[in-house]
């Protein structure tokens, strides 16, 4: 349990490399731009918005997947590893879209999903075809049930939509047969790593992708890959966080030591390839001392820090959280990676929104407590300007420059996410998210597409938040993006080195590329140091220039 580096770790030297201070934007594919008017975002679309991200100022992409998927937890479903659904356009498509990219100096990650196909997988139905015990069924985790009739699943695991995490199939003389396992939806088999053609196929993949032209892969579930070999219970809610706090025993299903020979493997594919090709994980995976094991010198690059996305908003829990995550990374020699918001949880806008200290819902429907909008979006403006200051890399998701909060009064029938029937509608889950841009406040469907259609609904007063309403605007959430993407890059900000101020309980400050920042968490507005310049402000100071509550200032001298 202990991350202790070794002699080579440290010997590796400070990391350099494009990404070690990217900020990189994260596009969920159905919901940025729709191009055909058939109410669902795809790859012409983000092509034809491709100048928006560099008049952000952003320094690359991040795309959720886009491959040919019956859709059953949007796309995360993959039935083929090498081709672009029907839905979001051709492999034609997929090549204009990198070099688009490409010729406008953004880079481009794409999203890999290596714990589980979809259901529709040619290798999932040449399994069920093929019958207990065949190799077929060994890519994938088949087991006989439990009891005479073997009607019961082999574990207790549950799916982290909710339900159990097995089904079972029927074979093809109609009788009941085996179980599968799927830690997702029922339409997500997880599949068998300790199968040789897994490996091999997946190596193949990233060759596929690394050769039309990607920077990267971000990897889905990299926690989940390798399960403990005997399956045991583990007789707790199952949650996508592995939780093992240092006393606490690793679940049998995720963050399992095996996963890392994985990347190994992986990383010494991407090395063989020019440019500087990456491999960002995600990995619900605390403490930080655990997750760093993902960023070792030879495995992935970067890993997101939930742990930072999930921290209290208050000036000891953001100043721990740092601290910590800086620490742990230093420890392997890598640099560390922000995240505030992702098409997973709700809007930074929105949670910030909720009382401190409450817990972090999985949605949230008409009759649940509502976030407070305007102090939500106050603190993630507050935050994000905290975000960007800090060393290391930035993800930021689609929308958050614009202000966007969660949808969180969509009608229950419009829900998508497998999360809210799976759990027998205890849990909302992640569609208001994953709500369509407005890119235009006069247009239909707010200048997502053509059309009308959308297949989420858009919240009311989305118009307010439209692009065309902010760009251009002083104080707007997009020009404030953009003014600190801007200083970001000027200062060095991501390649710095952070020096804590001494600041009290209810304030955080430090200095980082000759910029001094602040962010006043307590009730009485402070002074901004002496004789400096403001560059940057989350919101406007009180009328003798001193710092409110819930605001970040950068300031220079
Ligand atoms: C990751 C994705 C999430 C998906 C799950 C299963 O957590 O970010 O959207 O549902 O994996 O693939
Ligand atoms: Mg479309």
């Amino acid at each position: 349990m202990n991350a202790n580096p070794t002699p080579q770790d440290r010997s590796a030297g400070p990391v350099t490399g494009w990404w070690t201070e990217a900020a990189i934007y994260q596009i969920y594919p159905r919901s940025f731009a729709d191009s055909d008017g058939d109410g669902i975002g795809d790859l012409p679309g983000i092509t034809a918005r491709l100048d928006h991200l560099v008049e952000l100022g952003v320094d690359a992409l991040w795309l959720s997947p886009f491959y040919p998927s019956p859709q059953a937890d949007a796309g995360y479903d993959v039935a083929d590893y090498r081709d672009v659904d029907p839905i979001f356009g051709t492999l034609a498509d997929a090549d204009k879209l990198i070099a688009g990219a490409r010729s406008r100096g953004l880079r481009v990650i794409v999203d890999l999903v290596p714990n589980h196909t979809s259901s529709a997988h040619r290798w999932f139905t040449a399994a069920l075809a093929a019958g207990a015990g065949s190799p077929e069924r060994d890519r994938y985790i088949f087991r006989d049930g439990l009891g005479p009739a073997g009607d019961r699943p082999p574990n207790d695991w549950q799916s982290v939509f909710g339900g159990p995490a097995w089904t079972r199939v029927t074979d093809a003389d109609g009788r009941p047969g085996q179980w599968y396992l799927h830690l997702f939806d029922s339409g997500q088999p997880d599949l068998n790593w300790d199968n040789p053609q897994v490996r091999e196929e997946f190596l193949d993949v990233l060759r596929f992708w690394l050769d039309r032209g990607v920077d990267g892969f971000r990897v889905d579930v990299a926690h989940g890959l390798i399960k403990q070999a005997d399956l045991a219970d583990w007789r707790e809610p199952q949650e996508i966080l592995s939780g093992n706090e240092i006393d606490k025993p690793r679940p049998p299903m995720w963050d399992q030591d095996g996963v890392h020979e994985i990347y190994r493997d992986w990383r010494r594919v991407l090395d063989s390839y020019d440019g500087e090709r990456i491999l960002v994980a995600e990995a619900w995976v605390e403490p930080a001392e655990r997750l760093a094991r993902y960023v070792r010198p030879d495995e992935m690059h970067q890993a997101f820090n939930f742990e930072y996305l999930l921290a209290s908003w208050t000036a000891p829990a953001q100043y721990a959280v740092i601290t910590r995550s800086l620490e742990a990374t230093d420890a392997v020699g890598a640099p560390t990676t922000w995240v505030l918001s992702n098409h997973d949880v709700v809007r930074h806008a929105s949670r910030l929104g909720l009382p401190v200290g409450g817990g972090r819902p999985n949605g949230i429907g008409i009759g649940d407590p509502q976030p407070d909008a305007a102090l939500g979006l106050r603190r993630a403006r507050a935050a994000t300007l905290l975000m960007l200051a800090l060393p290391g890399s930035a993800y930021l998701y689609q929308g958050e420059e614009l202000g966007l909060p969660e949808h969180t009064t969509m009608p229950d029938e419009a829900r998508q996410d497998p999360t809210w029937a799976r759990s027998g509608h205890t849990q909302r889950g992640r569609d208001g998210c994953r709500v369509p841009i407005p890119w235009e406040a006069d247009a239909p469907s707010y200048g997502f597409g053509p059309t009308d259609a959308r297949w989420l609904p858009q919240p009311p007063l989305w118009a307010e938040y439209a692009l065309d309403r902010q760009r251009g605007v002083p104080g707007s959430t997009y020009e404030l993006y953009r003014t600190a993407l801007r200083l970001r890059r000027e200062h060095g900000l991501g390649r710095g080195t952070l020096q804590w101020r001494e600041s009290g309980d209810e304030v955080l400050s430090f200095r980082n590329g000759g910029l001094t920042v602040l962010t006043n968490f307590g009730d009485a507005a402070v002074p901004v140091p002496a004789g400096a310049e403001v560059v940057a402000a989350s919101a406007t100071l009180t009328d003798d220039g001193r710092v409110p509550t819930d605001v970040t200032v950068w300031v220079r001298g």
